[in-house]
């Protein structure tokens, strides 16, 4: 294998008791200075206060009720927007169903597909600054909203309005019915891609929408908004609630949603399960996940380690299915290592509008939190820690990308989701046992393979309780592909022809 093979910092040897000096060379070799490439943020403006959209309209909250968003790379604060309470999901409910009654329900797929056309066509006219304002509420870095978030939220638009007129052969029988209000209830981690995630299915179904967004991140979800009003789109059709837990839980209580759809914890999935139970409502779940990213000793080394880089750092690792648990077979696990190593050692944490920036920041101070009482648990549980030398700067959120290594089932890092920037690395020796590793969680959202032999992915894929399997690559996302979990990952499709399923009536 390409193990052993030299690399500009010399890091190719397997020198495993003496890692820092090799690491230390390999960083000083390495250490190019980036002159800071930052995106302008004046392409965005930002108000400084934000009505609910409701109704076609942007307006209070009934009690007045208010939340502030911050900027979690430097803790600014950057707008104050509307909490929702009861009475303004009332308000909203009605409004949707009032739309989908009289207008959207009873509107022919054809002239439905306009509208959302037109939407995605004004997210790729915006989209820079959709990028800038979704990194900003976020942390995420610009070249992650800029080429990812972004541009597959446009295409979830522009998949979906090509289903608007053809649902009748979509297999759901002759003449699916859409299922009428749905209440939709969307994490921080994408905000933008979720929202369309959401609302893209169920518009083109004829459904009409509520949706609330996290409460750390709602500006793009009320830009988009924004975007509905000049897309034309009747009043009603998408309502945006912006709110924390309680408006997100009075919404899946509301009498009038027929549909409740669902990212987020697995332990708010369990509580929505519970209301909306004997209630008749339907309902999808998109919840957490520890997917293993299973390496076989056959796998090409570079593109594997870029596979794992891929799996856990993007996006700070606030992915539900990130690669968190890597699996390495044992007689490659120290190449692996020291390469994944060498490479971390170049990622660039730092300003999330910086166009260089590989690593942003967490989401808020909460989650950084968990991700500090979960790495401290590897620590006292014996799971020896390793991150690059990077210098975290003095304001904001921010976590180094951190390597667990002699990490072992038992250890809280291997069971529970950290959603953060920490790898833990197991290994195995054969490949039943890292199929009984893999499939060793709760959780059953993703996984990843990495060998050459075709056979061997087949076979694994089989073997893995998980929704999506990736071999040879990992996080890949495209709107016709169904996306979901099993088990405490939850249940439901989201994309392709599967996704559709849950906002029709057959
Ligand atoms: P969360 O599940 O509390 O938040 C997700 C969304 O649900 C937000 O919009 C929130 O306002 C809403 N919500 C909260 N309580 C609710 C309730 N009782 N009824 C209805 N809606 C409610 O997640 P949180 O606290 O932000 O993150 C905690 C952990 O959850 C993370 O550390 C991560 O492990 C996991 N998570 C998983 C996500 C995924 O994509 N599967 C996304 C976000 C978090
Ligand atoms: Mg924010």
């Amino acid at each position: 294998m390409q193990a052993g093979q030299d690399t500009p910092g010399g890091s190719g040897g397997r020198a495993a008791g003496a890692p820092s000096a090799e690491l230390a060379a390999t960083a000083a070799a390495t250490d190019w200075e980036y002159a800071p490439a930052p995106e302008s943020r004046d392409i965005v403006t930002i108000a400084p206060e934000y009505g609910l959209f409701l109704n076609g309209e942007f307006t209070p909250a009934a009690d007045g009720g208010v939340l502030e968003t911050v900027n979690p790379a430097t803790e600014e604060p950057l707008a104050r927007v509307a909490e929702a309470g009861p009475a303004d999901v009332d308000r909203a409910v009605a409004a949707a169903r009032a739309a989908y009654e009289h207008v959207w329900g009873p509107m022919p797929g054809a002239e439905r597909a306009k509208y959302l056309y037109r939407i995605a066509r004004l997210l790729q006219e915006r989209s820079r600054e959709f990028a800038v304002l979704e990194s900003l509420d976020n942390g995420k870095p610009i070249k992650e909203s800029r080429d990812v978030d972004i541009p597959l939220a446009a295409a979830h638009f522009f998949y979906h309005a090509g289903w608007a007129d053809k649902l009748e052969h979509a297999g759901f029988g002759p003449s699916p019915r859409p299922v009428g209000v749905a209440g939709q209830i969307i994490p921080w981690n994408f905000p933008l891609l979720m929202a369309a995630w959401k609302l893209a299915p169920a518009l083109a179904a004829g459904n009409t929408c509520v949706l609330k967004p996290a409460e750390t991140t709602p500006l793009t979800a009320l830009l988009l908004a924004e975007v509905c009003q000049q897309a034309g789109l009747p009043p009603g059709v998408v309502n945006v609630l912006t709110g924390a837990g309680e408006t997100g839980a009075a919404v899946v209580a509301h009498p009038g949603v027929d549909k409740v759809a669902f990212t987020g914890s697995t332990e708010v999935g369990k509580q929505i399960r519970r209301t909306v139970a004997g209630t008749g409502k339907r309902l999808t779940l998109e919840l957490g996940g520890k997917a293993a990213n299973v390496v076989f000793d056959d796998a090409p080394v570079e593109a594997a380690v870029e596979g794992i880089v891929n799996g856990i750092f993007f996006n700070q690792g606030h992915v539900c299915c990130a690669g968190s648990r890597l699996l390495v077979q044992e007689s490659v696990a120290d190449a692996v290592v020291d390469r994944l190593r060498s490479r971390l050692s170049t990622l660039r944490l730092g300003d999330p509008l910086d166009k260089n920036t590989d690593i942003g920041a967490i989401n808020s101070r909460p989650q950084l939190e968990k991700i500090r009482d979960l790495s401290d648990a590897g620590d006292a549980e014996g799971a020896e820690r390793w991150s690059p030398p990077c210098q975290l700067p003095d304001r904001g959120y921010w976590f180094p990308p951190t390597v667990f290594t002699g990490v072992s089932q038992s250890h809280r890092i291997a069971r529970e989701e950290i959603f953060g920037p920490v790898l833990s690395v197991l290994t195995f020796r054969t490949p039943e046992e890292a199929v009984t590793k893999a499939n060793n969680t709760p959780y059953g959202l993703s996984a990843g393979v990495w060998t050459d032999k075709g056979s061997r992915i087949l076979w694994l894929s089989q073997q893995l309780r998980a929704g999506v399997v990736w071999a040879n690559t990992y996080n890949r996302f495209d709107p016709t592909s169904p996306f979901g979990g099993y088990r405490e990952s939850g249940f439901g499709r989201e994309g392709g022809r599967h996704g559709l399923a849950a906002y029709l009536d057959a």
